[in-house]
């Protein structure tokens, strides 16, 4: 029997763009909550949007969302798919109107969703073309959600690199070699730079800086020169260095320049342009791993001994730490109180102690990136850590 009113009596979940841990827990808050406490109906539906658009559902019970506290990924899969933007039968659909007739079948007030920056903009979509209301979680293992202090997924993810980093400077100082780690966190330096701090890397590039290659090779010398014979740079994955930013911003001037002088094609110009990848970046300046260039580089400049270690997915799978159940807990309760008020329409973001509602058109489309003020930076700067600049 439910114990408390509510405005809310039924809603959808899923869980949207790359995984993480902390996401099972995060959908037993939510369900749990809303089950038991507020008498809502919970529908589950599979690998994001697609599940929405493919009519794909699991009821959310008290049974099925037991013994999930502690597991990685989501039960209910993930996927990258937009409603907007559909691939379907070889082509990309508009499949908004599917999506909402789908969520208006199953009876929702309100369609809960689990995701990154590009879920929420995909969660404002459905609300602001299709009418349907949404709540959103802010998840990510890069922290790259605007509005929140922090997102779900972070903390095991950061955990994870540092421990990874720690394997590395016993095998790096046995050998007497540079170690380049390569750490996810998309087109943001959070990840990079927390691992990098709690580990003791002695150089960390993100984003937010521009590295300069001398500079960094100039740091490890200097190492060695004071008995220092090894070291561990950990690079973000989305880091550049000044050359290659510099390279960047003439390819993009070209770019423009070509594409004034040609018509718009059919498609309305999204096709991606030759020597281009589909994102518009210049294939020249993306062939090689970054970690595995900048090794080579540094071994050129160093004359040390450089090898590579590219964390990849392993940051995002197994077991959330117990920072992250916490905080998934927190923020799933916390959606199901906001749901049984009939508070609809923002994201529920970490704000000091508190999880709070934040409108969600205030936060769909920006990104949080480091300040170049961030305390991080500037702690990593006074325990002697290259940052590239
Ligand atoms: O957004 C999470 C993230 O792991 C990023 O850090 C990374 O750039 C990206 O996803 C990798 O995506 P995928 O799993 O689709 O290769």
């Amino acid at each position: 029997m439910p114990k408390r009113k509510s405005v809310t009596r039924c809603i959808g979940v899923l869980t949207s763009g790359g995984d993480c841990p902390g996401l099972n827990a995060a959908i037993r808050g939510v369900a749990k909550a809303a089950l038991n406490e507020y008498g809502i109906k919970v529908v589950g539906f599979h690998d994001g949007f697609r599940g929405l658009v493919e009519n794909r559902t699991t009821l959310l019970d008290d049974r099925a969302v037991s013994g999930i506290l502690t597991q990685g990924g989501t039960f209910l899969g993930t996927g990258r798919d937009k409603p907007q933007r559909m691939p379907m039968g070889g082509k990309k659909m508009d499949m908004t109107e599917v999506a909402v007739t789908n969520a208006r079948k199953h009876q929702l007030d309100c369609l809960v969703c689990l995701g990154g920056g590009g879920t929420q903009r995909n969660a404002l979509h459905l609300a602001r073309v299709g009418g349907l209301d949404v709540l959103t979680l802010p998840k990510t293992i890069d922290n790259d959600v605007a509005g929140t202090d922090v997102t779900f997924g972070f903390d095991t993810a950061m955990c994870i690199a540092a421990e990874a980093i720690d394997r590395l400077h016993t095998t790096a100082t046995s050998h007497h070699r540079i170690i380049v780690c390569e750490i996810m966190g998309h087109n943001a330096g959070w990840l990079c730079l927390g691992a990098g701090i709690a580990g003791g890397a002695d150089v960390i590039l993100i984003p937010e800086i521009p590295y300069d290659l001398n500079i960094v090779a100039e740091h490890l010398q200097e190492r060695r020169r004071t008995g220092k014979r090894f070291s561990i740079v950990a690079v973000a994955e989305g880091a550049r260095s000044k050359a290659e930013v510099d390279a960047e911003a003439r390819a993009q001037r070209d770019d423009d320049k070509d594409k004034k002088k040609k018509k718009p094609d059919k498609n309305g110009g999204s096709e991606a342009v030759e020597g281009h990848d589909e994102d518009g970046l210049p294939i020249h300046l993306v062939r090689e791993p970054k970690a595995s260039r900048l090794a080579r580089q540094l071994q050129q400049l160093t004359g040390t001994e450089a090898r590579v270690t590219s964390l990849g997915h392993v940051q995002r799978g197994g077991i959330p730490s117990a920072g992250d159940r916490l905080l998934s807990t927190l923020l799933g309760t916390r959606a199901a109180e906001l749901l049984a008020a009939g508070t609809y329409n923002v994201m529920v973001a970490v704000r000091g102690a508190s999880c709070v509602p934040v409108p969600l058109e205030e936060v769909a489309g920006s990104r949080k990136t480091v300040p170049l003020d961030h305390h991080w930076i500037q702690s990593a700067r006074l325990v002697g850590t290259c940052v590239g600049d």
